[in-house]
């Protein structure tokens, strides 16, 4: 879910009004779910509220039907469902039991309902079934009660009495001068402005007001009012928040003349390799990671890797598995993160835990790392965003620098999770001494001329959407890929489910033939990520076989090759080319052909594909 809350000067002396604020937060914060929108805002002694099933949009057309005082003050909510369907009723804010108090929250409160219990036995009435309409009759039952009318104290109180992952905003009638936020768990970051605060999600909730941000600690409330911010623990005591100023600006969150954020962010993926290479080598070409922060002894006395990581993020973790047991020869775990913890995972000192993460905020991934810290494991996070829960939370963080991402399904991101787990594996080697430095340099020049040869993927894409849009109407697609070239096509399956709603399905080539081999048929379309004919281990002659065995059965051969490959062509009902590099490189340009095609192939049918049905950017529940 996405949160916004907002205060500036009474009596109209601010800047802004507290709809325009919210309204401009909510829409860049939708990305982090769009099944149903709301507003609350404070005037005159109460309370107003519109919410609305759907996207931001519904909301918008509620309230200029039927609109809303003028306020300096509000709090506003776009929601994933979790519990409860996405209905007007479910949608956030919701009111405590006098219609004075505006709630909204992401998360889970998970007993619910037994606190449920203890407030209908005082006498109170519940107007929907959700979570977070408990955690606002408990705030407001505090505030009339021994809270004393301090909104402050009634959320502390409440707080203390709520188990699970959650981030509250609270506006009320009798005080409003304040938006209160409490937060366990779930992101909530804190904007400085001039006379007026802002509270968001992430930074993208107030980037078009500020730069200047204040990021909160576990079991923290903070409450903002328009001259200051006050932070305290859930115990009472006060407590600070780390400033930091956002690197980009409101500009790089829109979508610069594309029609889609996903085009945009597929055009911008040269940029965001560069960015991630960017500052990390010095003048005698080695590589310097010293924002790391783990003691380079430490790194060197790692015995085993481990990377953790959800969705696209993950696939990135399976390309960094052949990168940094290549480059290091010290063994690599790649799991997904909430299968992780389930299983008496062996950890200890010498194991370094690697988190990948483009929004660090993912709960699943979250838990993963936690749970790695506390066995004693070292943990360094791959992240893209400053002040999240997951960099913030583990020993080391490399930043990817790769800008905001705001279309749902990754992209550019996942370029620049595989570009910094390549400077990652290699600067473990440099460190390790496993690496001649000429050949670390010779590696890194290769890398560096990656983001021109994306460019001219990119102005080649003519080909690929057009067989996309011929490819509309079919029905399922298969990708195969060996080594590097797997989880590949994993990716370029899982961008199609995503993007498309298409039955797509990704394997490593070689295990086709153990059972998957029975889905073909005649006319099946299957992509084939064809590794560079220059590679080791006849790695490509295998390949070639394994298009052969499809195209014995009928499948239809799209293969994604490198420019000289003459082989495949006598296979391929299509060809689409990558330029050469070393072999593993090559995910940073075969997943880019794939990435077009399916982007393409959702907009012939229609299909929103920055904001896909189910979906959420941010997944911050388990
Ligand atoms: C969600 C998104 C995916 C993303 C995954 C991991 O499920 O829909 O696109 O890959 O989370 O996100 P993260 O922010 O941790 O990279």
């Amino acid at each position: 879910c996405g949160i916004v809350g907002y205060i500036g000067r009474p009596e109209k002396t601010s800047d802004h009004a507290a709809l325009d604020v919210l309204l401009e937060g909510l829409r860049r914060l939708e990305y982090r779910g769009y099944d149903s929108a709301g507003v609350a805002t404070v005037s005159a002694g109460s309370v107003e509220t519109r919410k609305k099933a759907g996207k931001l949009v519904n909301l918008e057309d509620e309230i200029a039907s039927s609109p809303v005082a003028e306020s300096p003050v509000g709090i506003g909510h776009t929601r994933w469902a979790t519990h409860g369907g996405p209905n007007d009723l479910n949608a956030h804010p919701h009111l405590g039991d006098d219609g004075k108090l505006a709630v909204i929250h992401n998360g889970i409160i998970e007993n619910f309902a037994e606190l449920k219990a203890g407030l209908t036995a005082e006498g109170i009435t519940f107007a929907s079934q959700t979570d977070t309409e408990v955690a606002a009759q408990l705030i407001g039952h505090h505030f009339a009660g021994d809270a004393a009318g301090d909104l402050t104290e009634a959320m502390r109180l409440a707080c203390g009495q709520l188990e699970g992952a959650f981030t509250l905003l609270a506006v009320h009638a009798d005080q409003p001068d304040r938006v209160v936020a409490a937060r366990r768990n779930s992101p909530l970051v804190v904007g400085l402005g001039e006379g007026e605060n802002f509270l968001g999600s992430d930074v993208s909730g107030f980037i078009d007001f500020t730069r200047e941000a204040v990021e909160l600690a576990q079991d923290q409330i903070v409450t903002i009012t328009s001259e200051q911010l006050d932070i305290i623990g859930f115990d009472g005591r006060p407590a600070e928040g780390r400033r930091f100023t956002v690197d980009w600006d409101a500009a790089a969150a829109e979508k610069g003349g594309y029609d889609t954020f996903m085009e945009k962010e597929i055009n911008e993926q040269p940029k965001a390799v560069e960015d991630t290479l960017l500052g990390r080598t010095d003048a005698d070409g080695r590589l310097v990671l010293d924002e790391l922060r783990i003691d380079a002894e430490d790194l060197k006395a790692v015995q085993k890797i481990i990377v953790l990581a959800c969705g696209t993020a993950a696939y990135a973790g399976t390309v960094a598995k052949y990168a940094i047991e290549h480059w290091t020869r010290v063994p690599v775990e790649v799991e997904l993160a909430h299968e992780f913890r389930y299983r008496d995972p062996i950890i200890d000192e010498t194991t370094l835990v690697v988190s990948i993460s483009q929004s660090g905020e993912t709960m699943d991934t979250l838990m993963a790392v936690r749970y790695a810290k506390e066995q004693g494991a070292k943990t360094l996070a791959i992240c893209n965003t400053n002040g999240s829960t997951i960099p913030r939370e583990s020993d080391a963080v490399l930043y990817l620098h790769a800008g905001p991402e705001i279309a749902v399904a990754s992209t550019k991101a996942f370029l620049a999770m595989i570009a910094a787990s390549y400077l990652l594996g290699l600067y473990l080697a440099q460190l390790r001494g496993q690496l001649f430095q000429g050949q670390i340099t010779d590696i890194l020049a290769d890398l560096h001329s990656i983001p021109a040869k994306i460019e001219q993927i990119l102005d080649d894409s003519g080909q690929i959407k057009q067989l996309a849009r011929d490819m509309a109407e079919t029905p399922s697609v298969l990708f195969l890929g060996r080594h590097v070239g797997y989880p590949v096509a994993m990716e370029g399956a899982l961008k199609l489910k995503e993007l498309a709603y298409i039955h797509a399905e990704g394997f490593a080539a070689g295990e086709l033939k153990h059972g998957p081999i029975a889905l073909i048929d005649e006319g099946q379309p299957v992509f084939v990520v064809v590794p560079s004919p220059r590679g080791r281990h006849s790695l490509h002659s295998k390949v070639v076989s394994n298009i052969q065995e499809v195209r014995a059965r009928g499948a239809k051969t799209i293969t994604v090759a490198e420019e000289g490959d003459a082989t495949v062509e006598d296979f391929s009902e299509s060809v689409f080319r990558v330029p050469e590099t070393q072999p593993l490189l090559m995910p940073l340009l075969t997943t880019v052909p794939l990435q077009i095609f399916a982007c393409a192939l959702a907009a012939e049918k229609g299909y929103d594909v920055d904001q896909p049905r189910n979906l959420a950017k941010s997944v911050t529940v388990e």
